[in-house]
């Protein structure tokens, strides 16, 4: 079988684009997916990152990437940033832009979080991120300030992916319209019961609009829009 071009692999991109356009989730025009940006994001990330280990596929980090450069949020959450591999891309996407914007990426770990301060340093937008190390649910609760973009990938030895969905309940009254939420793993078998919850709850709730997992790669990811 031959490998996918870059051409490809761009077309897969915006493909997934295409569809969240057309399941309602994104509404502005979404720009193509350019790889000269991605390559000088990659050129920031994966030759300085210690990333003990990962599940973001290649695939992904395009995707991750291209979803915070179209869609420009002004704040980005992250629940279970680890390291912050993930986080980078959105991050790394969202400088493709004009404006100031802030990111707080927070996860218990506190030596994957001293990590990834020291992995961030590579973007080089010191003032705009704040890693914390602290129980996302906790943190949510305190916060004051208006999500754009939350990005969930918590995960646990006991709990797993059940707190998901008690995040995004507790994310909620920070939720603008039109915030965007990506969920990570919603196609990894052992995360089944966790994620029919995590979607029981969404489609039971007013305030949440169309849903939609992306096929990428083994884990997938789930986009949902808040109306
Ligand atoms: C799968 S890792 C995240 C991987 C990461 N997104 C990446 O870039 O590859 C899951 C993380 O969730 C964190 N975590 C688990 N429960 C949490 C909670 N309640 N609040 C914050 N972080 C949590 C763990 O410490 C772990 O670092």
């Amino acid at each position: 079988m031959n490998a996918l071009t870059q051409r490809d692999v761009g077309a897969i991109v915006d493909a997934s684009f295409a569809i969240l356009t057309s399941c309602g989730i994104l509404k502005r025009p979404v720009p193509s997916f350019e790889p000269s940006l991605y390559e000088a994001a990659q050129g920031r990330i994966e030759p300085h990152f210690e990333v003990p280990q990962t599940t973001i596929s290649p695939l992904m980090r395009r995707f991750l990437f291209h979803f915070a450069r179209a869609t420009q949020p002004q704040f980005i959450y992250g629940a279970g940033t680890y390291v912050g591999f993930a986080f980078a891309w959105l991050i790394s996407g969202r400088q493709v832009g004009d404006g100031d914007f802030n990111a707080r990426g927070v996860d218990c770990d506190s030596a994957a979080t001293i990590i990834a301060r020291r992995n961030m340093t590579w973007l080089e937008t010191i003032g705009a991120l704040d890693l914390r190390v602290a129980d996302a649910l906790i943190d949510l609760e305190s916060s004051s300030d208006s999500i754009d973009l939350l990005f969930i990938d918590v995960d646990a030895v006991d709990t797993r992916k059940s707190l998901y969905t008690d995040i995004l309940e507790c994310a909620k009254p920070h939720l603008r319209s039109g915030a965007l939420i990506l969920a990570h793993d919603p196609l990894v078998a052992a995360f089944r019961n966790d994620f029919e919850r995590f979607f029981a709850y969404i489609g039971n709730q007013d305030c949440f609009g169309p849903n939609c997992i992306l096929p990428l790669d083994d884990c997938g990811i789930s986009v949902t829009v808040v109306r």
